[in-house]
């Protein structure tokens, strides 16, 4: 097995050290494809950060969060060390000896007070905002909230993520106490946060997209890879990076491509073709609607021509395709196009077939 380097984001990178360059004002949103390298960018920025600022990390990717009970055990790294009430000491001890912490650090009986009122939310922001307040006399502070998405549909009392959103607004714009990220590759999360009144001019938001092609082939030039091979991998995988690391562990490497194609094709098909054996609803602007094989089988069509389109707005059956990790919807500049290159394949070999089918 290659041991792969962390390649290129020189783009991404900068703007992100410019953001941390200015005083806190937005949220940012990391957004882009699945699997496009947005984790991994954020985590090899986070390493190379100077020592003056002070990152805390937190990723709801697989964690089971079904209320506030758990949310809060993800969001705090309970500290059982010591019990304190007094939080800028807490606050000084922390960056003593600061690692890249997955939580905001908290004393075991703070901790404890919060999670047995009735109102947690108060309290849990009450000490956040004391906590960045005393980091942010001797450090610049960093927020990052990978997968926020995860608790994008819970309710307790309202929602949670707007409660939260609220919060980081007033950390943000308000306080300027701390930089926050929230990242993610839910696209119908970003639509619904984009178009979100409550946070219209209070973000901004910035793409991580696959590579494109001159990163792609330097990328895969740094492995061996000769011009041909690079040209083969960059017709089934584009620029998305898991896709071409992946490629770097077969001596086959066509071969692999068609198999991996071959599966998504499947996988793409079975998604659609179930329409046409159930009724499915999606849920849209809160009502249910129903779509239909033949409605999102137009969708699909606009890509036998073009890679991306850009869009009006986002329709139920449009929906239905994003939700099924099939089309990445970008709202920041409406555009529609596949999840990746594979999946574009995988599309135009569905409508292919299709057309010869209705002959
Ligand atoms: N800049 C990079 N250099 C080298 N490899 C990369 C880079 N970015 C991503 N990768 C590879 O692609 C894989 C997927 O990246 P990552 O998990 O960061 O994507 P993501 O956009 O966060 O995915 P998701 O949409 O699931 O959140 C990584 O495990 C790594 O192997
Ligand atoms: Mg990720």
């Amino acid at each position: 097995m290659k041991r792969i380097e962390f390649h290129d984001r020189e783009k991404e990178t900068k703007e992100i050290h410019d953001i941390l360059d200015s005083e806190p004002s937005l949220i940012t949103f990391v957004y882009g494809p699945i699997n496009s390298g947005k984790t991994t960018l954020i985590n090899n920025l986070i390493g190379q950060l100077p020592e003056e600022y002070a990152p805390f990390y937190i990723n709801l990717r697989g964690r089971f969060i079904t209320g506030y009970e758990d949310f809060l055990n993800v969001l705090f790294e309970i500290d059982e060390g010591g019990a304190t009430d007094n939080i800028g000491e807490y606050a000084t001890s922390i960056l003593k000896d600061l690692k890249i912490l997955s939580g905001i650090p908290i004393p075991i009986n703070l901790f404890e007070q919060i999670f047995e009122k009735k109102d947690k939310s108060k309290d849990m922001f009450r000490y956040i905002e004391r906590f960045f307040t005393e980091i942010s006399e001797k450090r610049i502070p960093l927020l990052i909230i990978d997968e926020l998405q995860v608790i994008g549909d819970m309710k307790i009392d309202g929602h949670l993520v707007y409660k939260l959103f609220n919060f980081f607004v007033r950390l943000t714009k308000e306080l300027h106490l701390t930089h926050i990220f929230v990242v993610t590759s839910d696209s119908l999360f970003v639509e619904r946060v984009y178009s979100e009144a409550m946070l219209s001019g209070r973000c901004r938001y910035l793409l991580v997209d696959d590579f494109d092609h001159g990163t792609t082939a330097a990328f895969l030039g740094k492995y061996d890879f000769t011009d041909d091979e690079t040209e083969v991998a960059w017709e089934y995988c584009g620029g998305k990076p898991v896709c071409l690391v992946e490629l770097m562990n077969y001596e086959y490497m066509e071969e692999k491509l068609r198999e991996m194609l071959r599966i998504r094709r499947g996988q793409i098909d079975q998604r659609i073709g179930v329409l046409q054996d159930v009724h499915k609803k999606v849920l849209f602007e809160g009502d249910k609607i129903e779509v239909t094989y033949d409605n999102v089988m137009e969708i699909l069509k606009r890509f036998s021509e073009d890679e991306r389109y850009e869009y009006v707005r986002i329709t139920p059956d449009m929906t239905y395709l994003i939700k099924e990790n099939i089309l990445f919807a970008d709202p920041a500049n409406s555009i529609l196009k596949p999840q990746s290159r594979m999946d574009l394949l995988a599309i135009r070999e569905i409508l292919h077939r299709g057309g010869i089918e209705h002959i």
